[in-house]
């Protein structure tokens, strides 16, 4: 569990940095707490380069406007997003502000580790981004901060064109992805999608009291809760699941687990055949 805060850069309320940064927000809230911080809600002045944050107590800015609260939030956040409409290639000018603000703090009292990018733009230019990436790419290797990845949304220009388009998944996806603790997505994973479904719905994974016994015998288990260590096991992020006909079936720990694609029951489990003479 971590906590993220999004900054949001558009002035246009649900236009399509906000769609996007609240696909994001679905995904990550499941495994974080996350806060967005709309540049729509909030007046802050642009840094005037006085550096008397350098000095000043907390490195506070002695600038008395809405960044107080912003950087109430920045100060508990392990993660933060980056969500900007593209103008004139770069970020908005509101949100530079917001982070021109974070000069001091950033460097001195922050905990942040993590960033992400979320973009949009109208145009569908190849090089739509370039510019921005490569100001991002900096502030990570200056900060010594870890990239979580971006989503870049080109051809969107009218309030809501986001709306559809694929891009909002992926966002929602990145999301999930952040302390996501549960198996990564192998290769085959991501091309059938079916193997995901079982990552999905562990909660609805069960047994028969054959299967217990199957399963206690064949792999000469000890525990009572054969469920729970087979749900342990498949949510492993090195266990491989693959599809075959009716079954899914989870390599882990040199152990088969049997499942059915239908009713999520595990049906059995073996250990693995040795291959070659020992
Ligand atoms: C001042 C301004 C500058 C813009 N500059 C660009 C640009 O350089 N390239 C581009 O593709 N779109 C540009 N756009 C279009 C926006 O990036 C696009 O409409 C975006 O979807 C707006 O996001 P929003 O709905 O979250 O406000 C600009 C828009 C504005 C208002």
């Amino acid at each position: 569990m971590g906590r993220i805060v999004i900054l949001v850069g558009s002035m246009r309320k649900g236009g399509n940095t906000d769609l996007l940064a609240q696909a994001f927000a679905e995904g990550a809230g499941k495994n974080n707490t996350v806060e967005t911080v709309s540049v729509a809600d909030y007046k802050v002045n642009p840094c005037v380069g006085c550096n008397s944050c350098f000095t000043r107590e907390g490195n506070c800015c002695f600038q008395k406007d809405d960044m107080a609260e912003i950087y109430k939030k920045l100060e508990i956040a392990d993660m933060v997003v980056i969500a900007s409409p593209v103008y004139f290639y770069g970020i908005s000018a509101e949100l530079k502000a917001i982070i021109d603000r974070l000069h001091t703090p950033m460097r001195n009292k922050f905990r942040v580790k993590k960033l992400a990018l979320l973009l949009v733009g109208a145009a569908t230019l190849p090089e739509l981004f370039d510019a921005i990436k490569l100001q991002y790419q900096l502030v990570l290797n200056f900060f010594h901060l870890e990239d979580a990845g971006m989503v870049l949304v080109r051809g969107v220009k009218g309030m809501g064109d986001i709306k559809g388009r694929k891009e909002l998944e992926e966002a929602y996806n990145l999301g999930t992805s952040i302390n996501d603790k549960r198996p990564r997505i192998t290769r085959q994973v991501k091309e059938t999608g079916s193997e995901l479904e079982l990552l999905k719905h562990l909660d609805r994974l069960h047994t028969t009291e054959l299967g217990v016994v199957r399963i206690k015998r064949n792999l000469s288990l000890d525990t009572e809760d054969v469920l729970g260590w087979c749900k342990e096991k498949i949510a492993l992020d090195y266990a491989i699941i693959t599809r075959s006909g009716k079954n899914w079936y989870v390599n882990v720990d040199n152990f088969v687990i049997t499942v059915n694609v239908h009713s999520y029951t595990i049906i059995t489990a073996h250990k693995e055949k040795r291959r070659g003479k020992d």
